[in-house]
């Protein structure tokens, strides 16, 4: 298979199963324990259907959203996700451009491979900065000050990662930033001599975020999880998250709130949006979906702070469900993570392509010419 034939998720998925060793694969594939929150953050869509209208003179459609103050072209972004030059030599590059040829969001992590002063200066569409607070607050107020710096438009505080989940297929892999040597690994990056040549020869791996103030993750290897579990603050509390809004002063959100009254806590601290989220299911299996937990949340928060519908997107009409029960944009990490496995920013332009399309055309047959026109009414759960 190759790019141009790449027509939805798992297509790319494949390719980049081809193209990566394979403690790198799984490690964008795998989840917690028994994955099965990961696999009902897609199989939750499957339990409601559309009931389309017609007749609506349909020809054009206006798919832009505003969300955080953020004008995007389309309505759904890319969320946060680490250690991207381990999957393409081009990393966050390649996913910044193509996020800005589409007029939408892209999030960079704190365990990002790439600066955020670089992404900022690459870039003049709406960016996200992730933040991870370290027990090392020094750490934690470079990272927003050099955000701020690097106009940086929304801080996204995660929430769901105040420890490692256990993700069982990177320790059978013995998968660590950076990568290591091992002997179930080996042959799996002899396999794959592309990589392992643009991984030895390119531009060195660091995580610019953080390879002042710690050697973790850049000149010595550690699990992420174990990095999650060691360097994280476990102590963080609502007031903590309350105190980096203040210093931030911009747009903020929480991501990874799962509950009706974490909800309703972001906005007493004073958060302009939520992200709806479990991670991709790669901290606390067991948990709930973010789609079935929506329109609770919607409905207790929806008119005071703008709620995002976090993981689990393979189609177009999943993004059409989360809009019609309130989500004002969708987001996620492996819908473009394979695509930048697979063939770095021309991967991931094609998946944005691909899926704008499916909304487009999803949004054409649902008789809908602008966002506005989803509501629960065009959905029934079985
Ligand atoms: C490989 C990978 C790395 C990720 N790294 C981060 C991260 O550094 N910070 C964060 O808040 N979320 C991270 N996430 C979670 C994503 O932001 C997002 O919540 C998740 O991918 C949504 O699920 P989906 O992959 O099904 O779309 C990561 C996800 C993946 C797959």
């Amino acid at each position: 298979m190759r790019l141009r034939q790449c027509s939805n998720v798992n297509d790319f998925r494949t390719l980049a199963r081809r193209r990566l060793p394979g403690p790198i694969f799984h490690y964008i594939d795998g989840a917690a324990d028994d994955e099965a929150t990961y696999r009902r953050n897609t199989e939750a869509y499957e339990r409601c259907d559309l009931v389309p209208s017609v007749l609506a003179g349909v020809e054009t459609i206006d798919m832009a959203t505003t969300v955080m103050g953020q004008r995007l072209a389309m309505p759904l972004f890319c969320s946060p996700t680490a250690l991207q030059r381990l999957f393409h030599h081009d990393g966050e590059r390649a996913v910044a451009k193509a996020a800005e040829k589409f007029g939408t969001m892209f999030g960079v992590s704190s365990l990002g491979t790439v600066s955020v002063e670089e992404i900022g200066a690459a870039i003049t569409t709406p960016k996200m900065f992730q933040l991870y607070v370290h027990k090392d607050r020094g750490l934690t107020n470079n990272m927003i000050e050099r955000c701020l710096a690097a106009n940086f438009d929304v801080l996204a505080l995660t929430v769901d990662t105040i420890t490692g989940g256990n993700r069982e297929r990177d320790l059978r892999t013995g998968f660590t930033s950076p990568p290591r040597l091992t002997p179930a690994s080996v042959l799996s990056f002899a396999l794959h001599p592309t990589w392992t040549f643009n991984y030895l020869a390119r531009e060195p791996f660091s995580l610019p975020q953080l390879k002042d103030y710690v050697k973790q993750g850049t000149n010595v290897a550690i699990s992420v999880g174990d990095y999650f579990s060691t360097m994280l603050d476990q102590s963080m509390n609502w007031r903590d998250a309350e105190q980096v809004r203040v210093k931030w002063g911009r747009q903020f959100c929480l991501k990874g709130v799962m509950s009706v009254a974490d909800a309703r806590r972001a906005v007493d601290i004073g958060a302009t949006g939520i992200m709806v989220s479990n991670h991709g299911g790669r901290q606390l299996d067991g948990s709930r979906s973010p789609f079935d937990q929506l329109a609770e949340i919607v409905d207790a928060v929806g008119d005071k702070i703008d709620v995002i519908c976090d993981g689990g997107i393979r189609r177009g009409t999943h993004v059409l469900k989360a809009l019609s029960l309130g989500a004002k944009a969708c987001s996620g990490g492996r819908f473009y993570l394979y695509a930048l496995a697979a063939a770095g920013e021309a991967g991931v332009e094609k998946a944005l392509g691909n899926l704008r399309g499916e909304i487009e055309r999803d949004m054409k047959l649902m008789g809908c010419r602008s966002l506005g026109a989803l509501s629960r009414e065009n959905l029934r759960f079985r």
